[in-house]
């Protein structure tokens, strides 16, 4: 290994909190689908630091935002009115169902005032209820209300007493949710395709159902957006393929396509917050804003979510076809550019290690699965590179 990667990896060593099993390469530079390394090695990025990037690195677009806003504005509180964040809440609000959002720092906020909203919704118009019910193998966020939000026991159990009102069930599982639903339930959380669990998508069926229930018990509906959402499965949201809207929806990721950012979205109906309810130092900021204003209005201007379906079932065949080669391939799932595999046994970390050797960035989401979810910019030509190097790996064993 070159000595300066050494010495990065040292310094980490030494100083960061140890919360990353990190690749081995220090990136430097970024630009479309690629990254580069302090070597000048390349590295076609499959996973887009993990669904940010939807405009690949440092789009023009989005760096031409950043800068001009940096010059003239780049933080001011949320007492004083701002162009790039109403500019940003329109162009979310006009393309969606929703009515009111808030702008937050990340996913994880976003959640949690997506959760407060719930709760308070839940105190004034359903006799105080303030439960949430969310699904087994759901991922939302890793402060302590989101993380209890999460289905995945395996990240709780640090972090004991997780705080109370949420509950999981499994995921595709309606009567499970009916059998947990009571008196003391506000609200229902769920990810239209769990991603951080290996990319599961929900059933048709199941959202209909959900909606449904949601309806005749008076609950609210909130969909975890931040992954799946903003063009990458095909449609501008990801519940639009089932025709089922919520009540509240998430945002983050790729929403300021690098930077951070988070927001939640609801109907007016639930639009329960009032003066001093909830609130952000940062959130909402001009900067971020206006990478946001480049970003969506990029994505639609584009119709990157057309190109996401278009190169996603091109990905997704050339997977199958991948799996009809390759009997350690056990199943395919994925639905536009939110892509991911399971193998017989458990080599996925050492695939996307050796990927990386080979120039290609995947990521491992548990032992057995690996998920993609590169830029929404990705053509037809780096899915079949990525995919030569992922059968080239699997044929050497
Ligand atoms: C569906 C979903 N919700 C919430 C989060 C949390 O977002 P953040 O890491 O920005 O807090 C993630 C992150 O992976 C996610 O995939």
């Amino acid at each position: 290994m070159a000595l300066v990667t050494q010495h990065w990896q040292e310094l980490e060593k030494k100083y960061y909190m140890r919360t990353f099993n990190r690749m081995p390469v220090v990136l430097v530079r970024g630009e479309g689908c690629r990254v580069w390394d302090e070597q000048g090695e390349s590295y076609l990025d499959m996973v887009a630091g993990l669904a940010v990037n939807v405009l690949g690195h440092c789009h023009p677009a989005v760096v031409d935002a950043i800068t001009r806003q940096a010059r003239q504005l780049i933080h001011t509180t949320n007492l004083y009115y701002t162009i790039p964040q109403l500019e940003l809440a329109q162009l979310l609000i006009e393309n969606s169902c929703a009515d009111r959002i808030f702008f937050a720092n990340s996913g994880a906020e976003a959640n949690e005032g997506a959760i407060k909203l719930a709760r308070k919704w839940g105190r004034l118009k359903r006799g105080g209820a303030y439960e949430i019910i969310t699904a087994t193998d759901s991922f939302h966020g890793r402060t302590l209300a989101t993380l209890a939000a999460t289905g995945q026991p395996k990240y709780h159990k640090p972090f004991e007493p997780m705080p109370a009102g949420f509950l999981s069930v499994p995921y595709n599982d309606l009567d499970a949710l009916k059998r947990a639903t009571s008196e003391r339930t506000c609200a229902v959380m769920l990810e239209v395709i769990q991603g951080e669990s290996g990319v599961h998508l929900a059933d048709h069926d199941y959202l209909v159902g959900v909606r449904r229930w949601c309806d005749e018990q008076g609950l609210l509906l909130i969909f975890d957006e931040i992954q799946c959402g903003l063009g990458r499965t095909g449609r501008f949201l990801a519940f639009e393929h089932h025709g089922v809207e919520p009540d509240i929806f998430t945002l983050a990721k790729g929403l300021a396509g690098g930077v951070p950012i988070g927001a939640f979205l609801a109907k007016e109906a639930c639009s329960v917050f009032e003066p001093g309810d909830h609130g952000s130092t940062f959130g909402g900021g001009p900067l971020a804003c206006a990478a946001g204003v480049a970003t969506v209005s990029t994505i639609l201007r584009e119709n990157l979510a057309a190109h996401s379906a278009e190169i996603g079932a091109y990905a997704l065949g050339k997977l199958r076809e991948l799996q009809a080669r390759h009997p350690v391939v056990t199943e395919v799932r994925g639905l536009g550019l939110m892509l991911a595999f399971d193998l017989a046994d458990e080599i996925a970390p050492a695939l996307a290690l050796k990927a990386l050797g080979r120039g290609v960035i995947l990521n491992a989401t548990g032992p057995r699965t690996i998920r993609m979810v590169p830029p929404l910019i990705i053509g037809t030509a780096e899915v079949d590179e990525a995919i030569a190097v992922i059968d080239d790996l699997l044929r050497q064993g």
